[in-house]
């Protein structure tokens, strides 16, 4: 970046604080190009996520410290399992040492951790360093951090489908009753606003299974930086984007 870039972002950022009314509520981030920073150094696949916790960590401190309500963050998709085994065992290892190791400074920080996706299919170890992450912050108002585990949208379309189905055979609602709201607070992100900016990393474009309904009337924000460069400037200048662009919902 050179110097009259980072003016522009340091620019960007008073505007941010400035302009709270058009500050996106909702920031979905695929956190992708972990495997190929590590290969362009010629480093394990691993150490590449291991990288990417610590591009999290960053990003989550500015996006709470700019006042943003919801991040959610693509860590694991329900495609993810394809892996090879090793690599996948430590991408478990890594998350349980995130929350051990992060937990108690993002509740400090007013941080609440919740999840979406299936993950009865984790280990316990696993399910139970998440249970304690969001009990101890269920209470915390500040930046809600909702991590994709085992998280597909088709997935979670077809449980948001079984659990209506399920009440209306069980006469606690009517088909009728079936309508856009109800379909959303069924959803895994039940209860959570709609996507506004939607970011993805390394270069590609694609939504690979995330957040589909959600994203709806997302703007989409695409950069080439691999995820464990990726920084609090440029959530400042995918923000910046995201307020200078119009979004009229299909309205004129
Ligand atoms: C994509 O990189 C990244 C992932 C598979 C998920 C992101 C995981 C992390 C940032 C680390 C673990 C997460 C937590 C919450 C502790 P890729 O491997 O697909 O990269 P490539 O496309 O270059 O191969």
């Amino acid at each position: 970046m050179n110097i009259s870039e980072k003016i522009t972002v340091r620019d960007n950022l008073k505007n941010l604080h400035n302009d709270g009314d058009n500050m996106p509520q909702h920031i979905g981030i695929i956190m992708d190009g972990n495997g190929r920073w590590a290969e362009s150094r010629k480093l394990p696949r691993t150490l590449g996520h291991r990288a990417g916790v610590d591009a999290i960590r960053d990003i989550i401190t500015k996006a709470s410290n700019l006042g943003l309500q919801y991040l959610t963050l693509y860590a694991f998709s329900t495609e993810n399992w394809k892996r090879p085994e090793a690599e996948v065992s430590a991408l478990m290892k890594l998350l349980i040492e995130y929350l051990k190791k992060e937990v108690r400074e993002l509740h400090k920080n007013n941080v609440r951790i919740h999840t979406i996706g299936d993950i009865t299919k984790f280990p316990e170890s696993v399910r139970e360093e998440i249970s304690r992450a969001k009990e101890l912050t269920s209470g915390n108002n500040g930046l809600c951090v909702n991590i994709a585990l085992n998280y597909g949208s088709r997935d979670e379309i077809v449980r948001a489908v079984k659990k209506i189905s399920n009440k209306i055979l069980c006469k606690e609602m009517d088909l009728k009753d079936i309508d856009e709201d109800l379909i959303s607070i069924h959803l895994d992100t039940g209860g959570i606003p709609q996507v506004d900016l939607l970011i993805r990393t390394s270069g590609e474009y694609r939504l690979s299974n995330f957040l589909l309904w959600q994203c709806a009337y997302a703007e989409l924000w695409f950069t080439d930086v691999y995820w464990p460069d990726f920084n609090g400037e440029h959530l400042v200048k995918a923000i910046h984007d995201f307020q200078n662009r119009q979004r009229r919902f299909g309205g004129v």
